[in-house]
């Protein structure tokens, strides 16, 4: 009997968001969307002009959530059109191509562009953001790993879904998981609550896994001149290995980080009398 009681009553008060795309051009974030909202793919491109809005209801939890989507169009050639739509927004939907290395390189410029765009007073602190690796379906073509985008997002406190907009692939749960987000967001009195911000590594241990993929060679990957002594290297090796070490380190990639500073070390070890 108690299943058929009027579920209304239960009900809260409902929720209007808004929720803004970013990402360079052709990277999927019309396909993500449409994906959601209409359960279908669209292999051609068509790319944004300007912004693209739209409206949908979703259900999260007890609530009943009215969601205004706008839908940023990634060319530079757009920016004087999008520039006006950054305020006022709870979430964010990140997105880049696997497969394109740039389009992860410019998650960087996205924010600065929001942050630019918020001006002085705005705060980025109190928004939802969801990094969406997307493309996945692409695997021959990937070039940008999970632990990198990961690592990325994480550090920054944001969700992280590899996405395919193609086979739908992750589409559903980043969404939920994302609205779901932003609901605690509203219940929290618009603050993003403590616990989706501690992500179990340091902003240290992040630098420095990012520091190491990024090396050009061993010495520059220990942080040590080259032609250094055994003692500086073992120093440094030191230092890192307990920076890294899995045993310590929850970041994303923090493993091969350590296995790649373990051989580094052992490779000029060789070559130093
Ligand atoms: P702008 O509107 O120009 O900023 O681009 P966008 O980021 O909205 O890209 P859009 O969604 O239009 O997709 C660009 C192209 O990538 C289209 O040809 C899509 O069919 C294709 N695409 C999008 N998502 C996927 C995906 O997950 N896998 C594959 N294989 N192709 C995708
Ligand atoms: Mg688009």
């Amino acid at each position: 009997m108690e299943a058929n009681l009027p579920k209304r009553k239960e009900t809260r008060k409902s929720l209007r968001i808004k929720v803004i795309s970013m990402g360079n051009a052709e990277v999927g974030k019309s396909c993500i969307i449409k994906r959601y909202c209409e359960k279908r793919f669209v292999p051609k491109y068509l790319a944004t002009i300007g912004i693209d809005y739209g409206v949908t209801k979703v259900q999260i939890r007890d609530r009943e959530i009215k969601v205004n989507i706008f839908d940023m169009a990634g060319h530079p050639f757009f920016y004087e059109v999008r520039n006006e739509f950054y305020k006022d927004t709870q979430g964010v939907v990140l997105v880049y191509d696997v497969g394109q290395k740039e389009s992860f390189d410019a998650l960087d410029g996205w924010m600065a562009e929001m942050k630019q765009e918020l001006g002085p007073h705005g705060n980025m602190e109190n928004i939802v953001f969801v990094v969406c690796a997307n493309k996945i379906d692409c695997t021959k073509h990937r070039c940008v790993d999970e632990s990198e985008g990961r690592l990325w997002a994480e550090s920054r406190g944001f969700l992280y879904f590899e996405t395919s907009a193609q086979t739908g692939e992750g589409i559903n749960e980043m969404f939920q998981t994302f609205y779901s987000a932003i609901v605690d967001l509203c219940d929290n009195g618009g603050k993003r609550p403590t616990s989706s911000m501690s992500v179990g590594f340091t902003k240290e241990q992040a630098d420095t896994i990012r520091r190491i993929r990024n090396s050009k060679d061993s010495w520059d990957m220990l942080g040590v001149k080259p032609g250094a002594t055994r003692d500086e290297v073992n120093k440094a090796y030191r230092k890192l290995a307990v920076l890294l070490h899995p045993d310590k380190c929850m970041a994303p990639g923090s493993e091969d980080a350590f296995k790649a500073v373990v051989n580094a070390r052992t490779a000029l070890l060789k070559n130093i009398k």
